[in-house]
């Protein structure tokens, strides 16, 4: 693993937990199931993006580092609810049995609200922090408003929505996997970008620059991540795989090949590197984007 890449993870994990909110005592199995999933692992890419682009905008660690967690906390509950067995119904997550195989169907429900709740709890509250300061709470603002947007109805939620139903999207097959694609997962790694930019102090033209790098990213990363459900190793993955083929999903492969998914991928990665040309740490972007198209897990 890239040492920046490493560095940037570990300070997410061992923070994770400290921005998660004690539940009363009465609840503690909903915060064990919080914990479960967050403790799990994953590539904590969503974090790792938000840190690298607020870097990349001249802000710090610390500044992020609320923002960080907040859209790991939202990401890793779009895993549980997707696991869920009313949705893909899966038994294997991040190597481990899915939450709600160790805690139930209902708990699995309210632990994922409850990482969703939290996470808008923990941007709040930096606000709130700022509060004093006009043009700081001006750049949280944003930032916040970037990732709860995208997690909702005009992003994750109405990617989700469309991936359970894609008869009711009104777009051929090629149009509503760009659909699907853009909100389900593009959305949150777009904003993942986006909010990192805000906070760190990007000026417009940056953060157009850095949420068009996201926003490519988002898409090659769930073309891949289509792949590596009919190519992929369960060990290296942490998870199923055969899933999508099993439930009759549309994506990339099923469309349109492996090899032309991956080319797809590969142009979308290009243009990802291609917007972060020439500013600050762009090489780590950019490693960050060509990684993930090589991804194997
Ligand atoms: C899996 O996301 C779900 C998708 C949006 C494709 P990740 O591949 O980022 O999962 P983790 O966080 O590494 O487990
Ligand atoms: C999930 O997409 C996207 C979200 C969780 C929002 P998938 O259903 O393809 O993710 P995996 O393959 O189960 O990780
Ligand atoms: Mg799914
Ligand atoms: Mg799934
Ligand atoms: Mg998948």
């Amino acid at each position: 693993m890239h040492p920046e890449y490493e560095e940037i993870k570990n300070l997410v994990e061992d923070n994770l937990l400290r921005f998660l909110p004690e539940t009363e005592s009465g609840s503690s199995i909903l915060y064990d199931a919080m914990k479960y999933s967050l403790e799990a692992g994953g590539k904590r890419l969503r974090p790792v993006l938000l840190i690298a682009s607020c870097r990349a905008a001249g802000g710090s660690y610390s500044d992020a580092l609320p923002y960080a967690c907040a859209i790991e906390f939202i990401h890793t509950y779009s895993l549980i609810h997707d696991d869920h067995p009313s949705m893909d119904n899966d038994d294997l997550r991040r190597g481990k049995p899915t939450n709600h195989k160790v805690f139930g169907d209902d708990m699995a429900i309210l632990a994922g609200d409850g990482l969703l709740n939290s996470a808008m709890d923990v941007m709040f509250s930096d606000i709130a922090r700022h509060a004093d300061d006009g043009s700081e709470t001006e750049k949280r603002i944003r930032a916040a408003r970037e990732i709860s947007a995208s997690a909702g109805v005009r992003g994750m939620i109405a990617g989700q929505a469309a991936d359970v139903r894609p008869e009711l999207i009104r777009l051929d097959d090629a149009g509503k996997l760009r659909y699907i694609h853009r909100n389900k997962t593009g959305a949150l790694i777009k904003a993942a970008a986006a909010a990192g930019a805000l906070v760190g102090g990007a000026d417009e033209d940056l953060l157009g620059r850095l949420s068009h790098y996201g926003e490519q990213i988002g898409i090659a990363f769930q073309i891949i991540d289509d792949i590596l459900d009919v190519t992929g190793d369960t060990k290296l993955l942490g998870k199923n795989t055969g899933v999508d083929a099993e439930l009759g999903k549309l994506t990339y492969p099923s469309l349109y090949g492996v090899e032309k998914s991956r080319a797809l991928a590969e142009k979308a990665t290009d243009e990802a590197c291609r917007a972060v040309e020439n500013i600050k740490d762009s090489e780590f972007l950019k490693f960050l984007a060509l990684d993930l198209s090589d991804r194997i897990s």
